[in-house]
């Protein structure tokens, strides 16, 4: 399993991603297929990039009760994604019951790795809304430990965290991280952000890159750049 960058198609209509994937022509990016795609375009969007020759992170962010997420995660295993996600907040029994959806008769199965807080929600919201009271690493950290023993393969996380995700579920466990800007680029609504060079150095396996790409003057360029510093 070896780390790669994974390009966010955050892009509204079947048309816009194909152009934009139209321009690689040498290497065909890992992709990440995220609500508003899959929602305008339906399960069609992830058999045609699949077909092109794409790996495929499904970002759906599974939440339900556990017979739901199981048999919504048999959907999308039929759909042959490479990687897909849902909320640890499901509790174990919902991630051991997507882990047996995912589950083909061969014994394959897509990554599946989970959702532990989300970036946009910051301590006061946690403890206001969510009557979380626990420091947010601490939370972090123990969701990340949830889904290490509930037999996930690991958690999406700021590039922050997967130093500490490491230390605490071990180098196998993988971390996705998004929130990654080259050093000369614009930082825009993300905050907590990264290079792909510190990414690397820090351990994380996938870094999930969206604009600093999608956004590019040469998007293959920047692709290009971007697995240079982080792949090597
Ligand atoms: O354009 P940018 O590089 O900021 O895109 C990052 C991608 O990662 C977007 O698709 C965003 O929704 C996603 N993401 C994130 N932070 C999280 C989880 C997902 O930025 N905590």
């Amino acid at each position: 399993m070896g780390k790669d960058v994974i390009v966010a198609c955050d892009f509204s209509s079947k048309a816009a991603v194909l152009g934009f994937l139209d321009r690689f022509k040498e290497r065909k990016p890992f992709v990440k297929i995220g609500m508003e795609l899959f929602y305008a375009e339906g399960p069609s969007i992830v058999r045609e990039l699949k077909t092109r020759g794409h790996r495929i992170f499904l970002d759906l962010k599974l939440h339900d009760i556990p017979n739901t997420v199981m048999k919504a995660m048999r959907v999308l295993s039929d759909l042959d994604v490479d990687m897909c996600n849902l909320h640890a907040a499901g509790t174990s029994a919902m991630m051991e019951a997507a882990l047996k959806g995912l589950t083909r008769a061969d014994g394959t199965r897509p990554l599946l790795i989970a959702v532990t807080q989300l970036t946009s929600t910051d301590q006061r919201s946690m403890e206001k809304d969510l009557l979380i009271r626990e420091p947010m690493d601490q939370v972090v950290m123990h969701y990340a430990r949830t889904a290490k023993e509930a037999g996930l393969d690991g958690v999406v996380c700021s590039p922050l965290e997967a130093g500490k995700v490491h230390e605490i579920c071990g180098a196998d466990f993988l971390t996705v991280t998004p929130g990654v800007r080259f050093a000369d680029g614009e930082a825009g609504d993300q905050k907590r952000i990264m290079t792909p060079t510190e990414a690397r150095s820090i351990g994380s396996d996938y870094i999930v890159v969206g604009r600093p790409i999608t956004a590019a003057a040469d998007p293959v360029e920047a692709y290009g750049r971007c697995v240079k510093e982080f792949v090597g």
